[in-house]
């Protein structure tokens, strides 16, 4: 399949076209590339599983671009779901709501629940009014990889597979959206994202958190969000969270990264051991930090000041390393506050929960 690719407004109807033709269009939004597709026709759903290599027993989210949409799709909306709206839509906030019969068994993988999304970015909220169509659409990546954040990237995964790809700016808050489920009495948090715990609770008042976000699963336990058991956002290299004891209290980091002097020491160390090894070591700082390690390829993600820009940056980086054929990665560890439980939920899964502490 030859797939075209769109970086100006005066082909744009071309890529609303092969939406409601049933293709596949991948599009940037605020959070992360999604791969896109009428949510209401079964077959071009079931093309967007294939083109990813998604297991189909991972469900879709659903986006719209106005509440009218919202009420065609769910049965019901409580007051706890309402105020979320008002106060996060559109933005990067997914919300779980009972489904009506319309939502095809390909977009709930059999669930009785569908999940919508309202994203705020242009481009995205232009592709689902013009196409006047409800659109699903998972991250833009090959099931297992870090999600894309820039057009090149899905262009790396995609190219042959889809209709079109809409090349626009990189996403700004590059990890996926907040998942809350509003099914039950209280708010239930699936997945961190750009709606943080925070700002949730500054609303709500009391909020719960999936198990699945903050433990790694054990045997037979199933997360609520489905997509959650899987392995995620894994590089080729081997990738491990390093924490400086320095900085916890308890559980509680409350310093960023803490003596800065054990930590340079430690990661010498490492770094040394893997070059024995033959192995080449990359290295996930920020722009503080970065002059301390002497590495093969050394990133910094952002600024500490502003965890939003390590956020937008991290899976960038992590397909950077595999661009660079390095064989493992050692990163900071990121306190989980505000954006940070999401970019630490990200981590987490992309070390497969192997953590150094020193
Ligand atoms: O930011 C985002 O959410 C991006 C952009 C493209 O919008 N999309 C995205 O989709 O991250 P995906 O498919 O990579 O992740 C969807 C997650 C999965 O973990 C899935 O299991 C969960 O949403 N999910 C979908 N429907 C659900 C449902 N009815 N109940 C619980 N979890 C659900
Ligand atoms: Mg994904």
């Amino acid at each position: 399949m030859k797939t075209i690719i769109i970086k100006d407004l005066d082909h744009f109807n071309e890529a609303t076209r092969i939406i409601q033709e049933g293709g596949l269009v991948a599009a940037p939004t605020e959070t992360v590339y999604g791969l896109c597709a009428n949510a209401l026709n079964e077959v071009a759903v079931g093309n967007i599983f294939k083109a990813k290599g998604r297991p189909n027993d991972n469900p879709l989210i659903v986006h719209i671009a106005d509440l009218k949409m919202l009420y065609e799709l769910v049965t019901e909306v409580s007051p706890m779901a309402q105020k979320l709206i008002d106060n996060f839509w559109p933005g990067p906030l997914t919300l779980i709501f009972k489904a009506k019969p319309i939502v095809p068994q390909a977009v709930t993988a059999g669930l009785a629940t569908v999940a919508i999304r309202f994203p705020s970015h242009p481009l995205m909220q232009k592709l689902i009014k013009d196409s006047g169509l409800p659109i699903a659409a998972p991250s833009a990546n090959t099931s297992g990889k870090p999600s894309p954040t820039n057009a090149q990237r899905v262009i790396e995964d995609m190219d042959g597979k889809i209709d079109c790809i809409i090349d626009g700016a990189s996403s700004e808050i590059g990890v996926e959206s907040t998942i809350v489920d509003t099914t039950g009495e209280i708010a239930t948090v699936l997945r961190p994202g750009g709606i943080t715990y925070e700002m949730l609770e500054a609303i709500l008042g009391e909020i719960t958190i999936d198990p699945a976000i903050t433990n790694k699963l054990k045997e037979g336990e199933q997360p609520k969000a489905p997509g959650m058991k899987y392995t995620h956002y894994s590089p080729n290299a081997e990738v491990f969270i390093v924490r400086n004891s320095s900085a916890y209290v308890g559980d509680n980091q409350h310093n960023m990264f803490g003596d800065l002097d054990n930590l340079k020491k430690h990661f010498s160390t490492f770094i040394q051991a893997a070059h024995e090894k033959d192995k080449k070591v990359g290295i996930l700082a920020t722009d503080e930090t970065k002059h301390l390690f002497e590495a093969d390829l050394v990133l910094s993600l952002g600024t500490e000041n502003d965890l939003l820009t390590v956020s937008s940056h991290l899976f960038e980086a992590l397909r950077t390393f595999d661009d660079q054929g390095i064989d493992i990665v050692y990163s900071l560890a990121f306190p989980k506050e505000g954006i940070g439980a999401a970019i630490m939920n990200r981590l987490e899964k992309s070390a497969g929960y192997h953590f150094i502490n020193i």
